[in-house]
């Protein structure tokens, strides 16, 4: 439940994540009546600032395109719970400082309770030093105290191990919310109504049925200045190892005893286990070039010259347990293809050929973004006298079948649930471990500590990915519709 008497402290908050998402979800929440009862939002940075320079900072991220007076008239109100204190990360007089001004504001509390959300809007060197300074320094004793967390965590498995065991010095596991925004978008959430909800999915939900699975992330840009960050981590540690793998995960564990968090969890780390790390023969990586007048990576001036780092990959896993053995599951991502979409794309089994020949294979799709839908491809009766198949859609687009509907930003769901102290959409401890057991020999590979590191194939920017990429989904069974 929710409580009063809490302060969101927003730590590196003039930086690029608490600009693009942190306090604009904030807004969202709190402009339809989501956040607690006087709640107020501390900004905490090394940047000088006064307050009043904050509260412009904080309110000029917000988008009002069509200044709409409803939303300009939050926006002020919002302002006026906004406040900042500025101090260095490793300073533990400057957590002092912060502490010294929560207590202020907790003051006119009427009751003794206190509690604080801390958010880490942060890059993950002072992860550490700051998990340790709120403790020591701002722990409210009366009260739930909460830390948000996000990726990257480590950069294999036993990085990851040492960051989560310093962390864990601080913070028990049920004070951590760490997040993969993926677990707070719609259509994500909807994975698990859609299959436990409904017998007609459910029943078809498995190897019998299933021919293979394909999880696809496209951008339609490329690192753009982002570079430097990106050529230390790569497509994969980017997003196949965290958000893909969550969808994975949800797409494929076995039904939960209730919707309890750690019953949740405990089937996304059962089947997440049964998966082996991902080889070299099932993977296929790619890095963009340069394609009318868009730059290659390796033109990106922060990025290293001559860097191999992918910024496609595909990869394919596969679960071995009675539910899924022997169905390929296609993870792909890439940067400056051709389009911004994605998508689950779940491919049926051939139906028994003879009164029917060359049909179209029965196709699920979720499709996350843009533009939310679930549809299936069928074959139904081409209407009219003749008696011939067609291939058609059963079609739950969002936008034309729910047209009044927000959908919530993930950032949106996910804050509210840490409020609600709600785990379901965060990523536990074993989770995460198990997510670096299936990618970390592929990630050494790939970074050349088991000799020479591999050569991505060239792709041209805003294509596809790599010409190869047909060739390698075909490999694992999926089948392109027949033309007719
Ligand atoms: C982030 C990655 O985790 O997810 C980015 O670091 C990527 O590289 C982003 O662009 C994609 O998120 P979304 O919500 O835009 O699909």
């Amino acid at each position: 439940e929710m409580k009063d008497n809490t302060i969101i402290v927003v730590f590196g908050a003039s930086g690029d994540l608490a600009k693009k998402k942190t306090l604009p979800a904030l807004f969202g929440l709190f402009r339809q009546g989501y956040l607690p009862t006087d709640v107020q939002i501390v900004g905490y940075a090394r940047t000088k600032m006064d307050k009043a320079d904050f509260q412009s900072r904080a309110v000029s991220y917000i988008k009002n395109p069509d200044n709409n007076a409803a939303i300009s008239a939050s926006i002020q109100k919002f302002q006026d719970i906004l406040t900042y204190v500025d101090g260095g990360y490793d300073d533990g007089s400057a957590f002092d400082a912060l502490n010294v001004h929560l207590e202020a504001i907790e003051a006119k509390y009427a009751s003794k309770e206190r509690n604080r959300l801390f958010y880490f809007a942060l890059p993950p060197n002072v992860f550490v030093p700051v998990a340790k300074n709120i403790k020591e320094h701002c722990y409210a004793e009366t009260g739930v105290n909460r830390v948000i967390v996000e990726k990257p965590f480590g950069s294999d498995l036993d990085s990851a191990r040492e960051l989560l065991n310093a962390l864990k010095q601080y913070w028990s596991e049920e004070e951590t919310y760490r997040i993969d925004h993926y677990l707070g978008k719609e259509m994500v959430k909807n994975i698990l109504v859609l299959r436990f909800a409904n017998v007609a999915m459910g029943s078809m939900w498995d190897k019998t049925h299933i021919s293979n699975v394909q999880i696809t992330f496209k951008e339609p840009f490329g690192t753009e200045g982002r570079g430097g960050y990106f050529d230390s981590f790569g497509i994969i540690r980017d997003v196949l190892q965290n958000h893909l793998l969550q969808v994975l995960s949800i797409l494929t564990m076995e039904r939960p005893v209730s919707f309890s968090a750690e019953d949740i969890r405990d089937e996304k780390v059962k089947v997440l286990r049964s998966i082996p790390p991902i080889t070299r023969e099932d993977t296929l990586l790619g890095q963009y070039v340069g394609a009318d007048g868009k730059p290659g990576y390796l033109e990106d001036a922060t990025v290293p010259r001559g860097s191999v780092c992918p910024t496609f990959a595909a990869t394919t896993l596969w679960i071995h347990n009675p539910r899924w053995e022997g169905v390929p599951f296609i993870l792909k991502a890439g940067k400056a293809l051709n389009e911004a979409k994605v998508e689950v794309r779940i491919q049926f089994k051939n139906t028994t050929q003879g009164i029917f020949n060359d049909i179209a294979r029965n196709e699920l799709i979720i499709r996350i973004q843009p533009s939310e839908a679930v549809y299936l491809k069928i074959n139904a009766k081409t209407p009219g006298l003749q008696t011939r198949a067609m291939a058609t859609e059963m079609d739950l687009t969002y936008n034309r079948r729910f047209a009044d509907a927000k959908i919530p930003e993930a950032y949106e769901a996910l804050i509210l649930d840490a409020l609600q102290g709600d785990h379901s959409n965060f990523v536990r401890h074993d989770e995460l471990d198990v997510a670096w057991k299936i990618f970390t020999p592929i990630l050494h590979w790939i970074d050349g500590q088991s000799g020479a590191p591999p050569k991505p194939v060239p792709y041209p920017y805003g294509s596809r990915g790599p010409a190869e990429l047909n060739a390698f989904v075909e490999r694992y069974g999926y089948q392109r519709s027949p033309s007719r």
